[in-house]
């Protein structure tokens, strides 16, 4: 009964100018591991999910990608979004899809692009959302030790029942502004969300029909095409008609059976440049390089990456990032790392750059 859903979709736009459009970030593998972080995923998920249980959702753009990366996935695991519509549209077709093949059906949603060192924490972890949600009609997410105020996750306030690893939402916050999350973290009973869900298929499409009734009805007309030759078609004329919205705000701040499992491995969601800077080896300043040869006086807390070799002097510089790719330099302050999603916007409608 277990399956699980990727989702593969995302521009990375926080990455930019390494994650593009045309090459987001969970086909890269951005921390020099071997293998690109769709990869991992993919490999963490099959020590509990049969293979053939395992779907990707992503945008037509990555269909090559998809296949190339991950070579044994067929044609009817993975499903095409012709819009980018953000994560709600894509978690409800998938739990459809899932739903007609298997009423019973226990699925784990899953992001391509974060970072578990400890897969078998995360399989032991996996395996108590599994049992839990097959009790009970729950909405778990994997909940994790928030260690800093940061603005791009959502904040679960949890009840602290000693008794059960399986613990109550009391509230879901997603992405709350800087003071917001810095009251959070001193209140203490909250946790970040990972982004990773695990429910049957019937409580969540339960929890669409109930929040998200329009989403709900327009996949549900055509249910009878899932699944079948006839589906690309459907998805083709209704799809983009979904509204963009993310399963944070659409469902997880508004249900009521939300529960959260504390997870017991470390996470790094990579989202951006400064998360990845805590993954790599630093130099004796808190430097981290990738590829470049540098010389580098009084700087600190800095991420360089640039192409293969290209030699870099840098002299003064504290916290910054510096990426260069083919066509784009990058300087920016860490602290305002955030922005970038919006400067890429800018810079695209300027330059048509991508
Ligand atoms: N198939 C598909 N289609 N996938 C998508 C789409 C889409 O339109 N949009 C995003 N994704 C994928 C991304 O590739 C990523 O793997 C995952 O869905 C989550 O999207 P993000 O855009 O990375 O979300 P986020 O990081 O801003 O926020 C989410 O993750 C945080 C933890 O990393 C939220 O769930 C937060 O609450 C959470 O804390
Ligand atoms: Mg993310």
């Amino acid at each position: 009964n277990y399956y699980a859903v990727i989702m593969a979709g995302g521009v990375g736009s926080r990455f930019w100018p390494v994650s593009k459009k045309s090459f987001p970030k969970q086909f890269h593998d951005m921390l020099g591991s071997g293998q690109t972080l769709i990869q991992k995923t993919y490999s963490r998920l099959k020590k509990i999910v049969p293979e053939e249980n395992i779907l990707v959702l992503t945008n037509s753009l990555y269909e090559d990608l998809v296949k190339e990366q991950l070579p044994k996935i067929t044609q009817n695991q993975i499903v095409l979004e012709p819009a980018m519509r953000n994560t709600a549209p894509c978690i409800l077709l998938a739990a459809l899809k899932i739903q007609k093949e298997n009423s019973d059906a226990l699925m784990v949603v899953a992001p391509s692009d974060h970072w578990i060192e400890d897969e078998d924490a995360f399989t032991r972890n996996l395996q108590t959302a599994y049992d839990a949600c097959q009790r009970e009609e729950l909405l778990m997410t994997l909940g994790i030790k928030p260690t800093f105020p940061n603005t791009g996750y959502g904040y679960i306030q949890y009840k602290d029942e000693k008794i059960s690893a399986v613990k109550k939402v009391l509230k879901f916050t997603e992405k709350p502004d800087y003071a917001t999350a810095k009251s959070f973290l001193a209140e203490g009973n909250y946790a970040w969300n990972a982004g990773i869900f695990i429910w049957s298929v019937k409580a969540i499409t339960k929890a669409f029909e109930e929040f998200m009734p329009e989403m709900y009805q327009l996949f549900v007309e055509g249910i009878e095409k899932l699944n079948t030759e006839k589906e690309q078609a459907f998805l083709e004329e209704n799809y983009a008609k979904a509204e963009n919205v993310s399963i944070d705000y659409g469902i997880m701040e508004k249900a009521e059976n939300v529960c959260v499992l504390p997870a017991d491995f470390d996470w790094n969601d990579l989202g951006s440049w400064g998360s990845l800077h805590k993954e790599l080896p630093h130099d004796e300043n808190d430097n981290v390089v990738i590829n470049a040869k540098l010389y580098l006086e009084n700087a600190s807390g800095n991420i360089i990456r640039t192409q293969k070799d290209k030699v870099v002097a840098i002299d003064g510089l504290k916290d910054f990032i510096v990426v260069e790719n083919k066509d784009v330099l990058l300087i920016f302050p860490k602290e305002k790392e955030q922005e970038i999603k919006k400067i890429r916007e800018i810079i695209q409608a300027k330059f048509g750059e991508e």
